[in-house]
């Protein structure tokens, strides 16, 4: 591996790796495969003299780089000594290698606002020494168990009809060609990908099975077991891997076994007990269907929003006094719609498995596609509620500035993937308004910066939307009153913490001027609402029917 390049002259773009801090990485040359084999085998000869188990994981995105550092910081519940030795194995993307680099100086590369994160892989790496990560797949051939944590995507290609798209298991049949090249045949393999329901034993099982009898290792069968993550990014992260309930299930009785016992060392399975299920389908089937469950409890909420909007009904206010009921507890309230990488697309991966690795042709989904097709547009409700408090102030989307504040998909993370707000300035930009964004999590929305390659080339949100190439030039504020200044309009899309305590007056001092406010998320109370009227402001929000009723009493109290 080359080592820090300061300045990437002479290193075209293709070849560097560039890390969120804009560290240059050049991406390893032939010559230091051999190096780095060998560096890993002799980790691995001492690693064994210790009595610890080789584990790989593969991928180390939002879901890998934190279940190798659970791994490495298991110990064993006897001895107190750590049960295995982690390499985190992620190929050498431009877009991904500096992650390796990252890892080995003991850096996380995921930021996180569990302060968990960053000092288990520190510790992993410098201290316990359990923890490493390269970029060869030639590490495979030395692990006992391998953990795929890598992306399985599903492609829409329409906007709101999740029907038109497919998933696209290549990378997972790539990362599984290669293990089927490489293990070990006793070693383990962990698939943790949500995968379409199937995949473990129509995908996985036939890839690994052909490539063992290419090798002449005709009586081998793979060990190949399901277990899918539930990982929340966020303020318990790391918990949300290690000390959460989790299900698994095992090709057959030998793969069932291992991961059972696998998970048994690593998790907190004494207060979060296991589920065990027969068969993959089973615990993959799982996955999906709780995040649909979920999806959908949310999706049904859109239509009674627009109800609350035209009829004088608090739809917050609604919702808090349903959730009292224990029956009911898990109701919610939907943001500007509902993103992550989970939600949106798991209920396709069902459905496209049913028709393609199964192969029906009758149509018996109706509420999981139209879920994820209801919480995609959603977000497009808060734009033509902005386009309205602009029009009541006499004002015009396209002549108008508007500050978005928040880019994540939920509060207090970071994570932008198929965030509503990246809908809500796709659609504004396209109505020709000039877009300001703030997030306290976010400093680069690469959705918006990269668009020509992220998230993958051909595949940006921008292509449902026309007028999008300037936002490529879009750049986070880095503070509230930057991002406020001169603003015809805020939009309120993510409830973050610092944005639940904004005060009205501060806003508009901000701003300048009074403003439109629109609230995506129940964050105004109805105070904030009325001193935002107070002080000449226009304020509509989603599922806020009642904020008629406080504008004309403030308009009554103002004669
Ligand atoms: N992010 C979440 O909140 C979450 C929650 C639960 C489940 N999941 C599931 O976990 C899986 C992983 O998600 P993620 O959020 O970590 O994705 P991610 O995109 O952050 O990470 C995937 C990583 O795998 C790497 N990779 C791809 N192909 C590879 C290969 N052949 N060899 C080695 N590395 C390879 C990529 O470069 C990337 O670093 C997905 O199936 C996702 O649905 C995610």
């Amino acid at each position: 591996m080359r080592k820090k390049v300061i300045n990437s002259s002479g290193f075209p773009e293709k070849f560097t790796s560039v890390s969120p801090d804009g560290e240059v990485f050049a991406l390893p040359q032939e010559s230091d495969y051999k190096k780095e084999n060998n560096r890993l085998k002799k980790l691995v000869k001492e690693q064994r003299l210790k009595g610890r188990e080789i584990v790989v994981v593969m991928g180390v995105g939002f879901v890998g780089a934190v279940m190798a550092g659970v791994v490495a910081d298991a110990e064993d519940k006897k001895s107190g000594k750590p049960k295995y030795f982690v390499i985190g194995m992620q190929r050498p993307s431009t877009r991904s290698f500096w992650k390796i680099p990252y890892m080995n100086r003991g850096i996380s590369p995921v930021e996180a606002e569990d302060p968990e994160v960053a000092p288990m892989i520190a510790r992993c790496v410098n201290e316990k020494k359990t923890l490493a990560a390269t970029f060869t797949y030639d590490v495979l051939s030395l692990a006992d168990v391998i953990v795929v944590d890598v992306q399985c995507d599903y492609h829409k290609e329409t906007f709101g009809d999740c029907r038109e798209g497919y998933a696209d298991i290549a990378a997972l049949e790539d990362s599984l060609k290669v293990i089927g090249d490489k293990i070990d045949p006793d070693c383990l393999i962990l698939i943790e990908t949500t995968v379409p329901p199937g995949t473990t034993e129509y995908v996985a099982y036939p890839i690994i099975k052909k490539a063992f009898e290419k090798r002449g290792l005709k009586d081998a069968e793979p060990l190949l077991s399901h277990s899918f993550e539930r990982v929340m990014p966020g303020r318990n992260y790391v918990a949300s891997v290690r000390d959460f309930w989790r299900v698994c299930s095992g090709i057959n009785e030998t793969a069932r076994e291992r991961v059972t016992k696998f998970l048994t060392n690593v998790l907190n399975v004494e207060k979060f007990p296991l589920t065990v299920l027969e068969k993959p389908i089973e615990s993959e089937t799982c996955k999906i269907v709780e995040n649909s469950y979920r999806a959908t409890l949310l999706a049904f909420i859109d239509e009674w929003s627009v109800f609350a909007e035209r009829n004088g009904v608090d739809l917050t206010k609604v919702i808090e006094a349903i959730k009292v009921r224990p029956t009911h507890s898990n109701i919610l309230f939907p943001g500007p719609g509902i993103g992550g990488y989970c939600l949106p697309k798991d209920g396709g991966l069902g459905v496209w498995a049913y028709q393609t690795l199964m192969g029906f042709e009758d149509d018996i989904f109706k509420i999981t596609p139209l879920a994820i097709d209801i919480n995609d547009t959603r977000s497009l409700r808060a734009v033509q509620l902005a386009r309205d408090a602009l029009r009541n102030m006499g004002k015009i989307v396209a002549a108008s500035k508007v500050t978005v504040l928040g880019a994540s998909y939920r509060q207090d993370v970071g994570d932008t993937r198929y965030s509503g707000s990246e809908i809500i300035v796709r659609k504004l930009t396209e109505m020709g308004a000039e877009i300001r964004a703030h997030d306290p999590y976010v400093k680069h929305w690469w959705e918006l910066e990269k668009q020509d390659t992220y998230p993958a080339p051909g595949h940006s949100w921008a292509r449902f939307f026309r007028n999008q190439e300037n936002l490529t030039e879009l750049r986070m504020s880095k503070s509230l009153p930057g991002a406020l200044e001169g603003s015809d309009a805020v939009i309120l899309a993510v409830r973050h913490k610092d944005y639940l305590s904004l005060a009205p007056d501060d806003v508009v001092k901000m701003a300048g001027k009074p403003l439109a406010v629109i609230d995506c998320f129940g964050i105004l109370n109805d105070d904030d609402i009325r001193r935002y009227f107070e002080l000449g402001c226009e304020v509509k929000g989603l599922g806020r029917g009642h904020i008629q009723r406080i504008k004309e009493k403030a308009k009554k109290q103002g004669r």
